[in-house]
């Protein structure tokens, strides 16, 4: 809080950089079977975005030895909002300074979570703008409905594994200004899980309790369909191509979201959002504290319960896991498909 007011400085979730071990199947997943639409490449990136992404990219692949998250991108709600959240990340000690922009995002001020995870604030965008055949007939769309796969409409969240659940919620309410909606509060008090929010969506980012110990991994990113069918009609293209479901078709208490979670070729998890969760426009919002007698339905509200592996599997992995990925049958039909078998 800033002088008793909520800080409200930084606007929305951006953009994501993916790290994968097979960058090439990794972009097939997203643009192929996702209807991801690429804008741009660099070096050992490849650039998307959701056809209702506004910015010229959400999406970075980079190609690495490892799967993970690069960084996760903010965008300040104007100039000097970013000027005021600089300052005080700089205080926090976490800041680690100016990036130069890349692929229509301007230059971004890089910090870590207090767990270590990479994260962007900027301001200066430039927007996506459609060629004559990728025009929707409505002037607010960004562009038309792609006919690739099932395309998803766009970035919608982020979700850390955490050392310390409850200092990482504190530095993103305290520097960054979310607002929490939701957390879970285990019987020996200790705080295993915290969704927070910027504007009036349910969450924007998590942080949940890394049953390893460690943190700072990814635990999954999420992109937004906002319609069941969708959710259904992409479950049936990913499994027909081999991928790997973990869970759902279901439904979470907290957020109220439906979700499938699914593991990319490069064996990160990637959340897609049918019906979307709640919105808040209570300015008085008490958070929700789901206890240990309500904690199933806060994971599980409609739906089969989740495997074990869902607490302790992030990127980079590092337990064993019953899990087949890198799924080796997805990367050769995705190299099938890239002309390259
Ligand atoms: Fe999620």
């Amino acid at each position: 809080m800033l002088d008793d007011q909520p800080i409200f400085e930084i606007a929305e979730f951006a953009s994501f950089e993916l790290f994968s071990p097979c960058a090439d199947e990794t972009v097939w997943f997203f643009k192929d079977l996702l209807g991801m639409v690429e804008t741009a490449r660099e070096g050992d990136s490849v650039f998307l975005r959701g056809w209702e992404d506004h910015y010229k990219h959400s999406l970075k692949i980079t190609q690495r030895d490892q799967p993970g998250m690069g960084y996760a991108g903010w965008r300040a709600m104007s100039p000097k909002a970013l000027d005021r959240r600089v300052a005080a990340i700089k205080d926090s000690g976490l800041g680690i300074g100016w990036v130069e922009g890349e692929c229509g995002m301007g230059p971004a001020y890089e910090f870590t979570t207090p767990d270590g995870s990479v994260q962007r604030l900027n301001w200066e965008v430039d927007y996506f703008e459609a060629t004559p055949d990728q025009k929707s007939v409505l002037d607010n769309r960004p562009q038309r409905r792609p006919l690739t796969g099932v395309p998803l409409k766009h970035l919608d969240h982020l979700n850390m594994l955490a050392k310390d659940v409850t200092v990482n919620k504190q530095f993103a309410s305290d520097v960054l200004g979310f607002r929490l909606s939701e957390h879970i509060i285990l019987s020996n008090q200790v705080e295993a899980g915290a969704w927070l929010r910027l504007q009036t969506r349910s969450h924007d980012v998590a942080f949940t309790k890394d049953a390893t110990g460690e943190g700072g991994r990814l635990h999954h990113v999420a992109f937004a369909y906002g319609t069941t069918q969708h959710l259904e009609d992409a479950a049936e293209v990913l499994i027909d191509h081999g991928l790997e479901i973990e869970a759902g078709i279901a439904r979470h208490g907290i957020s109220q979201a439906q979700f499938l979670y699914v593991f990319e070729p490069g064996g990160n998890r990637i959340e897609l959002v049918g019906q979307l969760g709640y919105t808040v426009h209570d300015p008085s919002w008490q958070p929700v504290a789901w206890r240990q007698d309500t904690l199933d339905s806060a994971i599980i509200w409609q739906g089969s319960p989740l495997p074990p592996e869902f607490d302790t599997y992030g990127t980079p992995n590092r337990v064993p896991t019953n899990y087949r990925t890198p799924n080796r049958y997805v990367m050769a039909e995705a190299e099938l498909i890239l002309g390259r078998a």
